[in-house]
């Protein structure tokens, strides 16, 4: 059964048993600060275990794209080094939001896997849950009882096949906070020698690492929200959440003994095994080598599909390190020393494609931006290894002569090619161990984990619990912060945020498309620590503040009921609900407040985000409809919008793009913004945003049907004449094949003219006012030329004539042909021609030459190569000495060197200085 099978027949089965089949969510996650990745199937549902969003469909299955390599489920060290666990991997999954529960969802996951998929039930553990007295969590018995029926009927002995399982492998946990439960796993025993009598117990080897007993899927049935202070609390309803490694299973019905064995990898490996001429499975260093850039490339390739482009911070980040992990292993285990990761995208997307149709669409992209990388780390990968070269030969030759020095490379050598050259700690032994040296390793962990705090310190956040605010217990009597109901759900640009979204125990609204202020009450907040800040995150009953969301920042503003101003720094979003930033708590919190919004920030910002729709527009008109929205950033300052393409913008282009903004602008283009189902959407030709989550109805914003339709739930001028002036300041690149412009709009357009206006006011002033600036300019610039020329000829024929005189001057002492005199040249490019031409005219030549220089003294040697070479006379250790009498320094070759200072009157001693240096033969 190949893969594409494999995945067919489980979306078919849950199909069959009234599952709607959802496409995978992005696996990049945006607008949510506590996951930057989908680490599980249940991520994008979480709103609905939490009672957030409402059920649209209460069964449903899937696919899902998953990225384990940061937060709670980290699998990332451990990926390549054995043969099953991967960053990257798609997770099989079937839900059920209040509806089915244990029973079902233990004996479909029994019949797919024994009769869909034909496994030998023989095969099959499950573990459940053994209970955990310290937080009152009783034993699994429903699960047990329902694997105990099944397996009583399939003629197996339940005590011999269900394990209990303790909190860590039986209670899942999305992360530190959010939706758990007791979990039941269902393993599977590969072992071929699984029934010899001889053979441990398959029971015995479950949860003990051992590569051919795993896991393979895990029913979690999710019962309780944890909370910040670490209690549990019942959730409003219960629901199934089941995952299941895709590429395991492949392993299991392809009876492989690694996932790596599989049609979803192989393809991938030989191609890896062809370029770098080694086999796959016969050396463990080799193959660890072609698992992890086999793996890597997926999660890395996937990313950048989703939108994600490596970076330095956040999720781009983790891509990054991701991507040098998998180069670095390819360099030292498979020697490649140039990109070639980025060949394997195109067999990557002939193979997972059809799936996952992002892959065929991004593919020139994503090769590019792997190849870039690539080359880049490949610099830091030689300039590191410049380094430890350095650093060896420098240990070497300074304490190469003490005999029996220790050859150990200190910890903090160790530690910044690590963290500036992306030097893996085992390659920098590996270099040290091929000199010869050692690394301090105790010193390096040092270093490291003092970073490590200094980062924690950083971006040490800490979240306290929401509390319901008392009035708004007297106003909604039975609100609680899991029955807030999101305005818009977990996207901007998933549903409107203009309706009032009534929840079964709560009702939020958001005005704020509408007004800039309205009254508020508080209905729950929480202290957070920021960097050891204090800082208040409160939700309001009503608010007209804009959450940061599709790029636009969010609103600032302040809360003022006629005694107190609380300050608003800023809005974002968390699980679908508006949090607003105060710097402090109201005293009398219960009272309604007036909630305004920085009115000018707003508008300023909107001005913007609208001019970005209008922008994105004409960069398809000009360029080409490849071009597609890469990021974007709208404050109230300017844009910022990168977009695919592949060559730089040129000027003309830059132009027309700039006259067609300002055109729409000035066609003042009212704004029509309408909710509709997403597939109507979708048909009116309206640009969504390549990995971003949609819901089912979408807000699309619309400036003349003919030119800009988008979904986007950002404010908007109410007509494009308000955006006033749109100037375009910047064009670069980004990435490979991703550009960025920076544009503004409005008074800060009007600001930025009229300040280049007055700048070329005064350079017309200084001009003294002529008709034609620019031909007065040339003309300046011409006639600046002609005078250099000038001035140069006319230094070299005074240099001529100092030549002259300085002949004269020549003395002999100590059979040495000696000039030393003090000219009178302001050009230090001349007495350095001055001095070579009589080096060439005069043999055995010591010359010092003294100089004002741009009213400084200035010095220089000139020695003939034979006194060099035969006397060791030595320019450079002449002039250090000679400059001392001018108060400066300097240095250059054995043959010239010159120096410059600051006492003009000391030129004189330095010369008679250079003549007893002679005479005493001390140069
Ligand atoms: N949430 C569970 C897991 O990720 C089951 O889907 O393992």
């Amino acid at each position: 059964m190949n893969s594409v099978q494999v995945r067919q027949l489980f979306l078919d089965f849950f199909k069959a048993k009234g599952h709607v089949i959802v496409p995978s969510a992005p696996m990049v996650i945006k607008n949510d600060p506590t996951l930057l990745f989908t680490n599980a199937g249940m991520n994008q549902f979480k709103d609905l275990f939490l009672g957030n969003a409402p059920i649209l469909h209460p069964r449903v299955a899937d696919t899902q794209k998953c990225l384990r390599v940061s937060g709670k489920h980290n699998d990332l060290e451990e990926v390549g080094v054995d043969t099953y666990h991967h960053t990257m991997f798609e997770m099989l999954g079937n839900w059920s939001f209040g509806d089915y529960f244990k029973k079902e969802a233990i004996a479909w996951s029994w019949e797919l896997l024994t009769e869909v998929y034909k496994i030998d039930q023989r095969q099959l553990y499950v573990s459940v849950f053994e209970g955990f007295k310290d937080e009152n969590l009783a034993f699994d018995q429903e699960s047990y009882d329902c694997w105990a029926e099944l397996l009583k009927k399939a003629g197996l002995n339940p005590e011999e096949r269900i394990l209990r399982g303790n909190k860590k492998d039986n209670f899942w946990e999305m992360g530190d906070t959010g939706p758990c439960g007791p979990c039941t796993e269902i393993h599977v025993d590969l072992r071929p020698d699984r029934n010899d009598p001889s053979a441990a117990l398959g029971k015995s080897l479950v949860n003990q690492g051992h590569p051919q007993v795993i896991e393979i899927w895990n029913n979690v049935f999710m019962e309780f929200n944890r909370k910040a202070d670490g209690s549990l609390e019942k959730l409003p309803a219960q629901h199934v959440d089941t995952g299941m490694g895709f590429e395991r299973l492949c392993m299991v019905l392809q009876n492989k003994r690694s996932s790596y064995d599989t049609d979803i990898f192989q393809p991938l490996i030989g191609l890896i095994s062809k370029a770098c001429g080694v086999v796959y499975g016969q050396k463990e260093r080799t193959d660890i080598a072609m698992r992890v850039i086999a793996d890597h490339v997926r999660a890395i390739s996937f990313s950048i599909a989703d939108g994600q482009l490596p970076s330095n911070t956040g999720a781009g980040y983790v891509i990054r390190r991701i991507l040098r992990r998998a180069v670095r292993y390819g360099y030292q285990a498979l020697g490649f020393k140039e990109p070639f990761i980025f060949q394997l995208v195109q067999v990557l997307a002939d193979q997972m494609g059809e799936a996952f149709p992002e892959l065929k669409r991004e593919r020139v992209l994503i090769e590019k931006v792997i190849k870039e990388e690539e080359l880049s780390f490949f610099k830091t990968l030689s300039h590191g290894l410049i380094k430890i070269e350095t650093i060896i030969n420098y240990i070497s030759n300074s304490k190469g002569n003490v005999g029996n020095f220790q050859k150990v490379l200190s910890g903090f050598d160790a530690f910044e090619l690590y963290d500036t050259y992306g030097f893996p700690i085992d390659l920098t032994e590996l270099i040290a161990r091929e000199n010869g040296f050692t690394v301090d390793m105790d010193g390096f962990a040092t270093h490291m984990e003092q970073q490590k705090s200094r980062s924690r310190e950083a971006t040490s956040l800490e979240t306290g619990d929401w509390v319901i605010s008392q009035n708004s217990m007297n106003m909604h009597a039975d609100f609680h912060p899991d029955g807030y109901k999101s305005p818009e759900g977990a996207s901007q640009k998933e549903a409107s945020q203009k309706s009032k979204v009534k929840g079964e125990r709560g009702e939020v609204q958001f005005v704020g498309y509408e007004q800039m202020e309205c009254e508020s009450k508080i209905v729950m907040y929480r202290k957070v620590k920021i960097k050891n800040k204090e800082q208040f995150q409160l939700v309001l009953d009503k608010t007209p503040f804009y959450a940061e969301s599709g790029g636009q920042v969010g609103d600032t503003g302040y809360l003022d009921n006629g005694e107190e101003k609380i300050s608003i720094l800023d809005t974002k979003k968390e699980n679908g609900v508006i949090i607003h930033y105060a710097d402090k708590f109201p005293k009398e919190s219960g009272k309604v407040f007036k909630a305004i919004v920085n009115r000018e920030k707003r508008i300023f910002t909107q001005n913007n985000h609208s001019a970005t729709h209008l922008l994105h527009a004409a960069l398809r008109k000009v360029l080409g409809t490849h071009v597609e929205q890469k990021g974007s950033l709208v404050n109230d300052e300017y844009l910022r919008f990168d977009f695919s393409h592949f060559s730089k913008v040129t000027e003309e282009e830059l132009k027309k793009i700039e006259q067609l903004v300002n055109e729409k602008i000035r066609e003042n283009i009212p704004s029509e913004v309408r909710e509709m189902p997403i597939e109507l959407a979708k048909k009116t030709g309206a640009m969504a945003l390549f990995g971003e989550k949609y819901g089912e109805v979408v807000r699309v914003v619309t400036f003349d049907v003919n030119y800009s339709i988008e979904l986007c739930g950002g404010t908007h001028v109410s007509a494009t004449g308000r955006i006033g002036l749109f100037k375009i300041v910047s064009e670069a690149a980004v990435a490979a094949g991703v550009r960025r412009m920076e544009a503004i709009t409005s008074v800060r357009a009007e600001e930025f003219v009229n300040s280049r206006l007055t700048e070329l006011q005064q350079v017309k002033e200084l001009l003294g006012n002529p008709k034609e600036t620019v031909k007065s300019v040339n003309e300046l610039k011409s006639l600046n030329t002609e005078l250099r020329k000038q001035n140069e000829a006319l230094l070299r024929e005074k240099a001529q004539l100092i030549k002259a005189e300085l002949k004269v001057k020549l003395k002999i002492v100590n059979g040495i042909n000696f000039i030393s005199e003090r000219i009178v040249l302001d050009s230090s490019e001349a007495i350095k021609d001055l001095s070579f031409e009589l080096k060439n005219e005069i043999n055995n030549l010591v010359m010092v030459l003294g100089a004002e220089v741009k009213g400084k003294p200035s010095l220089s040697v000139i020695i003939s190569d034979n006194l060099v070479k035969e006397k060791k006379l030595n320019a450079g250790t002449m002039i250090r000495d000679l400059a001392k009498e001018i108060q400066g320094g300097g240095g250059g070759q054995p043959f010239y060197a010159t120096a410059g200072g600051s006492n003009l009157s000391g030129l004189g001693k330095a010369l008679e200085k250079a003549r007893s240096l002679l005479e005493t033969s001390s140069v």
